[in-house]
């Protein structure tokens, strides 16, 4: 008789047990999100000229265009830019320069080269916050 009862026992389903289903994960409908309370993307702070530069200029003239261990030319310096033309600029970067900077002709467009012009010309007088310690 005891034994009995055991078994029943154990054998008795949980009351309130049930197959979890898709529903049971719904996604309140688009028509309740409020859009203000949805977090936006911050609004990127760098330019094309500067995700050029960082990308193929910057390990040799350092990020903010003073130059580095092998390059002693420093952008930021005013005589540097007072001695020198947009077109002798884009033809460094296109053609290459000795000692031993690459040419960038067949890597970046006219386009590009134009922007990294004018990159090189926003460092004169200022440096910007260096992104490398
Ligand atoms: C591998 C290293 C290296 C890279 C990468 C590099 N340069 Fe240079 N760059 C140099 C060297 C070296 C010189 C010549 C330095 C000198 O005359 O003392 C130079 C010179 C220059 C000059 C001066 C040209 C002149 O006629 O006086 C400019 C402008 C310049 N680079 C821009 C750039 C730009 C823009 C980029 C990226 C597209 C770039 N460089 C990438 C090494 C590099």
């Amino acid at each position: 008789m005891l034994v009995c009862l055991l078994m029943a026992a154990c054998s008795s389903e949980p009351a309130n047990l049930r197959v979890w289903t898709p529903e049971d994960h719904a996604h309140p409908p688009d028509t309740l999100i409020d859009p203000n309370r949805v977090p936006q993307e911050e609004r990127p702070t760098l330019s094309v000229g500067d995700l050029l530069w960082m990308r193929n200029c910057a390990r040799c003239h350092g990020a903010n265009g003073r130059g580095g261990r092998e390059v002693a030319i420093n952008f930021t310096a005013a005589e540097w830019q007072e001695g020198i033309e947009d077109a002798q600029i884009a033809r460094a970067i296109a053609g290459g320069k000795a000692p031993n900077m690459p040419a960038f002709a067949d890597l970046l467009t006219p386009e590009q080269i134009d922007e990294l012009v004018n990159h090189v010309r926003k460092f004169r007088g200022h440096s910007p916050p260096s992104r490398t310690p």
